[in-house]
This record gives structure tokens, sequence and C-alpha cells, in this order.
């Protein structure tokens, strides 16, 4: 009797040989559970450094640490067994030498399982990127608008409005590109920007706010589910309005706990006869 298959995680390379075929499907994931419901849909699950936000209310990704991405990596892992897995390495983590990025990537790697690591940067980081690919750890890169900058930057905004800085995005696309990434994140950048870049590089692109002309879109799952009422940014589209069911459902459990309609009888042990 041959034993059953069991299916295999697609790879960074999986991932990498898609451009040109079919549009990468990928959300972020932060527990067992949800990555578990989105396995089977994404072609690749990213493990951000926006749980910060998402889930520890911080105001920022900056003081997101390695242990926290670790112990969200090693709950994604559990819940995914075809999805290629991403894990973020948090600011402050890699910024320093490629020596100490090396030495996170590899301890994310060793401590989670997952597939490789995300890191933020453009040409400032491309001798980081080479160095990592060339030790056996496999880079997404992630290039426009940077959480980790957002101090630098001066907040939040979209990115490549004026012709200087959609050059300079461009190169920091290509630099990360061609030092080996398997694939770059776009974030918050103009159309026109976004499919230049995805007509240059070899690797694919995945989006996020950054058009459908990038090889892949990404979307924080809770915005997408609608899990935040306060929170609509343009390039978002809500597929579900989880916030408004999670109000409901706790409300009529609330009135049925006041009113002794729950727990019913269905609910209840009574002693086995
Ligand atoms: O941290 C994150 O979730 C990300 C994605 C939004 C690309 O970097």
């Amino acid at each position: 009797m041959s034993a059953p298959t069991r299916q295999k995680r697609l790879s960074t390379a999986d991932i990498s040989s898609l451009k040109g075929k079919q549009p990468i499907v990928s959300l972020t994931a932060y527990t067992t559970p949800m990555a578990r419901l989105l396995d089977a849909h994404c072609d690749l699950l990213l493990v951000g450094d926006s749980l910060g936000m998402v889930l520890y209310g911080l105001e920022s990704t900056l003081s997101v640490t390695m242990e926290m991405m670790i112990a969200h990596g090693q709950a994604v892992m559990r819940g995914a067994s075809r999805a290629c897995v991403i894990v973020d390495m948090p600011f402050g983590s890699y910024q320093e030498s490629k020596e100490q990025a090396f030495r996170n990537a590899a301890r994310i790697l060793q401590d989670t399982g997952c597939d490789g690591i995300k890191l933020e940067g453009g040409a400032e980081m491309a001798e980081t990127v080479a160095f990592l690919v060339a030790r056996g750890v496999p880079v997404l890169g992630h290039v426009g608008l940077m959480p980790q900058q957002v101090n630098t930057a001066g907040g939040y905004r979209s990115k490549g409005h004026d012709a200087a800085e959609a050059d300079k995005i461009r190169r920091d696309a290509k630099a990360i590109g061609e030092a080996g990434a398997f694939a770059v994140v776009i974030e918050g950048t103009v159309e026109p920007l976004a499919r230049d870049i995805t007509a240059t590089l070899a690797c694919p692109t995945i989006g996020i706010g950054a058009s459908g002309a990038c090889d892949g879109q990404i979307l924080v799952c809770d915005d997408m589910l609608g899990l935040f009422n306060d929170f609509k940014p343009r390039f978002v589209k809500r597929y579900a309005n989880l916030a408004g069911d999670v109000s409901q459902a706790v409300a009529t459990y609330a009135d049925e706990v006041r009113t002794r309609q729950f727990p019913g009888p269905e609910h209840v042990f009574q002693v086995k006869k």
C-alpha cells in the first residue's frame, strides 16, 4: 500500500517561477488558526512585522522584536502546509552589518523552519541581500514605502510622484533584484513606476498599494477581512466585515448571559446515569 502523499510546501524558487505565468496570491498571517484558513488559497504567507500594529496595538513596526517574529513565525508554520512562509526581519535586526543580518536571518530560519525572510531597503541593502542569498537565506525584498523608515520618510505617504523619487525606487528595486532576491514587495507606489519595475526585474514583484501591474498582490489579512472599523486606506479592498460580525456576536452573547438564555440545556453537562 502506498503512503498518502503529503502536499509539498511551495518553495521560494516556486514563487520566483510564477513570474509571467500566474499572479502570486499573498496575505499576511500571524497565528496558527488563521494560517490554517489561508493556506489552501495563498501561494505565500508573510509573517509581517505589521503584527506590531495589528496584534499588539503598537504605534509603528519599530519596536517589534526578534522574539515576537519568531513566536509568530512558529505559530504560522504550525498552520501552513502548502504556502511558502516568509518571516519579516524586525527593525534593528539587519541594518547594522551583513554579518548581523545573517546571524538574525539564520536564527529566524532555524527557530521557525520558515522558507525565507523579508527585509526592507533599496540599494543600501543590496550587499546584505547578496551576502544572505550566497549563504543560503532566501530573501524577499521590500521597496517603495518602507514602514520601518517612517521617521526618516516623514510618514506613510505613497511614493514615486516626482521623477527623482521614482528614479531612486527604480534603482532600489533593480539593486535588490540583481542581488538575488527571489521576489520584491513594492509598497505604496504609483502605478506607472510599479509597472516599469515589474517589466524590468527578472524576479516577481508583489504589490501592496502598487496597482495591478505587479506580478502578485499582498494585503494585511486583518485589513481585507474588515477587522478594523477605523482603518481603511485606499489600496485595501474589504472582502468581509468581521469587525461588524464580532460586535454583533458579542452583543448577542452579552444579552443572552444577562437574560440567562445562555447557557441553554444543550450546553450543560448532566450527571451520566
Ligand atoms: O509587515 C507587513 O505586513 C508587510 C506587508 C504589508 C508587505 O511588510
